[in-house]
């Protein structure tokens, strides 16, 4: 009898539903191998249901995300600057639409591991020597920080945004950071704003409280977010595991995606609630969809994190994170300096998933 699984899929706007396409695509090749069953039910999200549904988030779409086993989502959003999605109202806009589907589900840890796979330090723009060997984990708060704190307002001669961080909110991540850090390598890298930031003192004192209580024997360090900007860019293997704040974190990912090439080929896990959300790290990327040459592989390894962390199917999230790799040893997308578009290279991973014979 083959496994069921019901996955909500969020493909949004532009080259999303591109990348979100290659990964069913490539999880179809592999279902039957491991006789697993996946039905996936698209769901209006992003720019896509505000111009249809009047909504970037539906009712019906959040629902049935949390009535899923997983959510697998591409990238929603606009073109930056003049756009009509970008003129509506803030409650209304598809990055809080994105924003929201987190909150719904709970969703306070965000893993984004950025790894440079044996062999593939050449696709960096980094020296080799550099890049070789990174493999580290940022958890990002993806629940609080001043993505949510209130007051939250424009006036005439006026823009606010407030940092907050619960108690509550900074004991759980600063919990899933020491628990990540026992499995790999058993250190956390704080990073934060503490001297200048009264919400960052705060949130370093509490994960302090948690390393001393609870996870004595991880090793610690505590780095400013500016310093961590530069560390990360010059010398990234000496992280392990990093927690930081909702808003540190999302610039931190961005800037950690040049370490292996391209900001299309990182992965992420929302987790904390009872469904997991997987997501590629970049956006929809205007400038280059409909042509057939957005990088799937952010997608596809947030699809092996699904794999992994929320169905517990470990073997089948190897055998992609394999696939992936080999694919791009041969020959890699074009926004990593190879020759391959979308459709191409998710032949290429097909090609080179296991074949497994089940009974
Ligand atoms: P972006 O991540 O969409 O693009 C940044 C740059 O990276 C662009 O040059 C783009 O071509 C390139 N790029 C991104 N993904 C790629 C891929 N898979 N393959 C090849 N190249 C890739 O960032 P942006 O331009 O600042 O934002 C565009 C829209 O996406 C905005 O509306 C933004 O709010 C939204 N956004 C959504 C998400 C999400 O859905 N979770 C994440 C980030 C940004
Ligand atoms: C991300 C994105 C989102 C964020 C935006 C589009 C709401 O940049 O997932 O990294 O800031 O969290
Ligand atoms: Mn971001």
């Amino acid at each position: 009898m083959s496994k069921n699984y019901n996955l909500a899929v969020l493909p949004g706007d532009f080259i999303g539903p591109e990348v979100i396409d290659a990964t069913i695509e490539v999880l179809e090749a592999i279902a039957p191998q491991y006789d697993l069953n996946f039905n996936y039910t698209r769901l209006p999200f992003g720019g896509n249901a505000l111009d249809k549904h009047g909504h970037p988030l539906p009712e019906e779409t959040k629902e049935a995300c949390a009535q899923s086993d997983a959510v697998l989502m591409g990238s929603a959003g606009g073109p930056v600057g003049d756009h009509p999605w970008n003129k509506v109202a803030r409650e209304l806009r598809v990055e809080s639409g994105i924003l929201g589907i987190r909150k719904h589900l709970g969703l306070y840890a965000n893993l984004r591991p950025v790894k440079v796979f044996d062999g593939l330090e050449h696709l960096s723009p980094l020296k080799s020597e550099v890049a070789k060997g990174t493999d580290l984990l940022i958890i990002r708060e993806l629940t609080g920080g001043i993505y949510f704190g209130k007051p939250s307002f424009v006036e005439q001669d006026k823009g606010v945004s407030t940092m907050i961080y619960e108690r509550y909110e900074v004991e759980r991540i600063a919990r899933t950071a020491f628990e990540s850090a026992v499995l790999r390598g058993g250190k956390v890298t704080n990073v934060d704003k503490s001297n200048v930031l009264d919400v960052s003192q705060f949130w370093r004192d509490v994960v302090v409280g948690i390393h001393e209580s609870e996870f004595s024997s991880v090793e610690l360090e505590h780095l400013y977010v500016d310093n961590a900007a530069m560390q990360i860019a010059a010398n990234p293997k000496q992280f392990d595991t990093v927690v930081t704040g909702n808003l540190f974190g999302d610039i931190l990912s961005d800037l950690a995606a040049v370490i292996p090439g391209s900001l299309g080929v990182l992965p992420s896990a929302s987790l904390g609630g009872s469904v997991g959300l997987f997501e590629p790290v970049h956006g929809s990327a205007p400038d280059i969809a409909g042509q057939g040459i957005a990088n799937p592989v952010g997608t596809l390894l947030s699809a092996a994190m699904m794999l992994r962390f929320g169905l517990k199917e470990v073997e089948v999230a190897d055998a992609i994170e394999h696939a992936v790799q080999a694919a791009l040893a041969e020959d890699p997308t074009k926004d990593l300096g190879g020759s391959r578009g979308t459709a191409a290279f998710t032949e290429a991973v097909k090609k080179a998933l296991p074949l497994t014979i089940t009974a």
